[in-house]
């Protein structure tokens, strides 16, 4: 409602995997579900903001009120994301898991096999998070690391590398949860200061980080 904690903010969420093409009728992916992002975008409307969900191919019901643009690959993503926070932005949180590498080149034509073996040349893809959080105008920006060791250290890392103002870290190693499950456990770092959540439902960890964000967001805005 209207007085939520994030209520006149604009708050951006990528989520789901990106495709990237290699012809017509196969990509690369991975198993990304959507369903944090999903979770988060529907505790940031309850929480009275107007959320743009950039998503990208995934097979859930977008929460009401929230505003979905669909995405394909890394750069859909990237164009996705910029245009939104062109419009205006003041969270952004970058669930997504885009995939690093593209095909050099899509094949027009589904590829035939022959050989016994074959090589694929993959290409760099532009960093979304980092892209937004690069930019003059940048929001409050919080990124998600997916990590199966030193989990701590990659992400405090990854944080100060991408400029982020807080980063979410995903134990991915553990069974049940990460990746395509309906449960999560999180340790989230900021400068200075980090808290666990979890195990528990991506809906319960999302309601807690959207208020563990929104107080950091209220203290970088005075
Ligand atoms: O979708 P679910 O099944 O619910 O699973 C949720 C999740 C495990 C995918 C999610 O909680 C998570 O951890 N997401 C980050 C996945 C990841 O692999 O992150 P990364 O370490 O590759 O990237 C770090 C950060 O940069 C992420 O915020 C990512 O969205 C962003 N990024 C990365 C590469 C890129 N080209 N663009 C980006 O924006």
């Amino acid at each position: 409602g209207h007085t939520g904690v994030l209520s006149g903010k604009t708050v951006v969420i990528t989520a789901g995997p990106t495709r990237e093409p290699i012809d017509p009728v196969r990509y690369i992916s991975n198993h990304s579900s959507g369903k944090m992002g999903y979770a988060l975008a529907s505790a940031a409307s309850k929480a009275g903001a107007r959320v743009v969900l950039v998503s990208g191919p995934v097979a859930l019901t977008p929460p009401a009120g929230v505003e979905v643009r669909q995405v394909l690959t890394a750069e859909d993503m990237l164009r996705e994301a910029s245009a939104a926070a062109d419009e205006g932005c003041d969270l952004f949180i970058a669930t997504a898991a885009v995939a690093d590498y593209r095909p050099e080149t899509c094949a027009g034509d589904k590829i035939k096999k022959s050989s016994e073996a074959m090589a694929l040349s993959l290409k760099r893809n532009p960093d979304t998070l980092a892209t937004i959080a690069g930019r003059d105008d940048a929001p409050f920006t919080v990124g998600f690391a997916a990590e199966t060791s030193d989990v701590a250290s990659y992400a405090t890392d990854k944080m100060q590398r991408k400029k982020l103002n807080m980063i979410v870290a995903n134990d991915v190693s553990a069974p049940g949860l990460g990746f395509n499950s309906d449960n999560n456990a999180v340790t989230v770092f900021w400068p200075g200061g980090q808290a666990s959540l979890g195990p528990d439902s991506k809906t319960n960890i999302a309601r807690e980080l959207v208020a563990m964000i929104s107080e950091h967001l209220g203290q970088a805005a005075r």
